[in-house]
């Protein structure tokens, strides 16, 4: 009888054993089918999403190319570099294509990457140095720094907001409690500080080129481009605002024209070029000042 019940439960054990082996068969099986030519459905599909990666590598290389011989082409029969109404007929185009797409929102954010970066393409190649803007306050310098970091991708260093965070104070409040030697100082030590960084935009304020040692900094590693306006233009922009210490008590047309004119020898000789913003629209303006830097450029192959 013992002998029965150790038999029976010997083969009990061994039928379940045997049953957790058919088990593990079956999940194995499960997740690892076989496909016809010893690869399985897994490793099938990694290697063509590996294939789709090669595809929209070549895909990218091929575009950026493309980017660059269109860039000569216009270089070559002197037509503008920025053209924001080509750029938007791209997008829409792009739209309509991802209009039922249930990616969309994916492969939109993507070209928003590849058309950054495509503009950032164009700016290394046209410009291997820091731009530098200076002029009068109320001349266009931010708007200007500002389209062209959208237009080319670049990073923009606005000096009177980099002074402002670095002393968690405004630019009026540095004026009032230091005085105005030492926010010029400070101007000098960002500057050097900027050495660093290479095809970056610089907004510098409307005193910073009266400095010579400033002035020298600048052209270290950068190109100045000096953006001018009439008294009554600047009058008209900055009547405003209240972050020009300079002009506190006398925001008038008069005064800035005589502060404009007793800059103007200093802001002229630290120029490379020279555009004029009156009248103009901010695509006008970076349109001249791209054709301008090229131009000097080619002046100095
Ligand atoms: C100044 C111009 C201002 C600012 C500060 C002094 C100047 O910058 O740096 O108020 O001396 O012309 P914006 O030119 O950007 O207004």
């Amino acid at each position: 009888m013992e002998a029965a019940r150790i038999y029976s439960s010997h083969v009990k054990r061994g039928i379940c054993f045997a049953g957790r082996i058919a088990e593990m068969f079956l999940e194995y099986v499960k997740y690892y089918r076989w496909g016809e030519n010893g690869m399985n459905d897994l490793e099938m599909y990694r290697e063509q999403l590996a294939m789709c990666d090669d595809k929209i590598i070549d895909a990218l290389v091929e575009r950026n190319a493309i980017v660059e011989k269109i860039m000569e082409y216009k270089e070559m029969y002197g037509m503008p570099v920025l053209q924001p109404a080509q750029e938007k007929k791209q997008e829409q185009r792009r739209q309509e294509r991802l209009q039922d797409n249930c990616y969309r929102e994916e492969i939109e954010d993507v070209f928003g990457r590849i058309v950054r970066n495509s503009r950032k393409i164009q700016a290394r190649k046209l410009f291997h140095y820091n731009i530098v803007l200076i002029g009068f306050m109320g001349s266009g310098k931010s708007t200007v720094s500002d389209y062209l970091s959208m237009m080319f991708a670049m990073d923009v260093i606005e000096m009177d907001q980099v002074i402002a965070e670095q002393q968690e104070m405004s630019i009026p409040d540095i004026f009032e409690t230091y005085g105005e030697e030492y926010f010029r100082n400070l101007e000098t030590n960002l500057l050097v500080e900027m050495q660093s960084r290479q095809n970056v935009i610089i907004s510098c304020g409307g005193g910073v080129a009266m400095r010579d040692e400033n002035v020298a900094e600048m052209k270290k590693n950068g190109r100045v481009v000096l953006l001018t306006a009439s008294p009554q233009t600047v009058y008209e922009r900055v009547k405003d605002s209240g972050e020009r210490p300079l002009l506190s008590g006398n925001k008038n047309v008069e005064y800035i024209a005589g502060l404009m004119e007793k800059r103007r020898e200093k802001y002229e000789a630290a120029a490379d070029i020279v555009i004029q913003t009156d009248g103009k629209t901010v695509l006008q303006i970076c349109e001249e000042l791209v054709t301008k830097l090229v131009e000097l450029d080619e002046e100095d192959v």
